[in-house]
């Protein structure tokens, strides 16, 4: 496909969203808008519920169209694929299905997780006796040196965000999936943050478990997450939850109970459903999904990640403090302005950072505060205008803060 093409390409899909129109929508990180066409593909969903006319197989089968585009997204094979309420559901579907022995160890780096990988060790760390290695921080993110460095002859699992959710850096997984994968390491990542912006290749990046969920960067509605397992892994596992749809039933009725005593698990991750299925978030990501599925995953990767760079470069030349600069290669969609990671989740001390983020709000420019930094987080809806616009406003704020930003830096 050519440049012009490819812009079209993207204008187009920014026509599917109108909160990318009236306003610069840089939240993906928190949730991502829905198109019109998933809004028309739910509102379809709910006129067949509501006529009191459900087709159930046409309901199974749209499960099974989902979970193989989802499987196709991150190069798994679909019965390496479940699905889930959320990313703290597959974590936790992960965590509890593992053969633990006391003293065994996870490797975390907890104070750059979001709390959806972390209550879950500590439980673990009270009734199963494990131990949750906590590795520091290096420049605001997770360092593979310093996981590598925490594991030991205990370590079952090591588990880390793709993505932070604050400030947003990118862990190097393939690195971590390697050295894993040498020590027979369960990898266990949180995806909720790069999936569906940035390539996610399982494989690749000997990943041996992934929990994402749909209302971010899938653009999909909350309430409803995929979690991968793979194959291998998933067959030696038993889900701390089981219901008919974890058991291989052969073609007998869903609901029926067959031989009862001697059921089998349902093949590969899918033993981790459990019950009916979330179907009108199916619906809604699996229309979302076929329109990501449409770009070439790595235009659409560098599209949306130039786009970041482009923003954090023009923040760095208005003199905006910046957590990663432009040239950072441990950066991805997120750019996070501020002069470090603060304690609290919602807030910024500094108040000149506060004035910024009131700039943005009555400049429509949608973002989150998240750890003591404002957070701008970009997906294939956004375009140049929103970062010129975003750009003017922190230009305008340097120019009346500056000795401010000066005393902070
Ligand atoms: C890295 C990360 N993990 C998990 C979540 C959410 O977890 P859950 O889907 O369980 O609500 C978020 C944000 O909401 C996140 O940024």
């Amino acid at each position: 496909m050519t440049d012009i093409a490819h812009q079209a390409q993207f204008a187009a899909f920014r026509r599917l969203f109108p909160a990318a129109q009236n306003q610069v929508y840089c939240d993906v990180a928190a949730r991502g808008p829905i198109s019109t066409t998933v809004r028309d593909a739910v509102a379809a969903h709910l006129d067949v519920r509501m006529s009191g006319r459900v087709d159930k197989q046409a309901y199974f089968d749209l499960i099974e169209t989902t979970r193989d585009r989802f499987a196709g997204l991150i190069n798994a094979h679909s019965d390496e694929v479940s699905f889930t309420k959320n990313v703290s559901d597959g974590i936790n579907a992960v965590a509890n299905a593992l053969p633990w022995q006391a003293g065994d160890n996870v490797v975390i780096c907890q104070s750059l997780e979001h709390p959806a990988n972390i209550f879950v060790w500590q439980s673990l760390a009270q009734t199963r006796g494990i131990v949750v290695r906590e590795v520091a921080p290096v420049d605001n993110a997770i360092s593979a040196d310093a996981v590598l460095n925490a594991i030991d002859d205990k370590t079952r699992v090591v588990t880390v965000s793709s993505v932070s959710f604050s400030p947003g850096l990118r862990v190097p997984m393939a690195r971590l999936g390697r050295a894993c994968r040498e020590r027979g390491i369960f990898f266990l990542v949180d995806g909720a943050q790069s999936i569906g912006i940035a390539r996610m290749d399982v494989a690749a990046d000997m990943i041996d478990g992934l929990a994402v969920s749909t209302q971010k960067g899938l653009l999909g509605l909350y309430g409803m997450g995929f979690l991968f397992v793979r194959r291998t892994l998933a067959e030696a596992m038993r889900p701390a939850y089981l219901s008919r749809m974890g058991v291989d039933l052969g073609t007998a009725h869903e609901a029926s109970s067959g031989t009862e005593s001697s059921f089998r698990f349902a093949a590969g991750a899918r033993r981790f459903d459990v019950g009916n299925f979330n179907y009108v978030g199916a619906v809604a990501v699996n229309q979302a999904m076929k329109e990501l599925q449409a770009f070439d995953a790595a235009a659409l990767e560098s599209y949306v990640c130039g786009l970041a760079r482009q923003l954090a470069s023009k923040l760095e030349a208005v003199g905006a403090p910046l957590i990663a600069k432009s040239n950072d290669t441990r950066m991805a969609h997120i750019v996070a302005i501020g002069h470090g990671i603060g304690a609290t989740h919602d807030s910024v001390d500094d108040s000149s950072l506060l004035a910024l983020h009131d700039a943005f709000e009555a400049g429509g420019i949608c973002h989150t505060i998240r750890r003591g930094v404002l957070r701008l987080s970009l997906h294939a809806y956004n375009d140049p205008t929103d970062i010129d616009r975003i750009a003017d406003i922190t230009a305008r704020w340097v120019k009346k803060t500056a000795p401010t930003i000066r005393a902070a830096g």
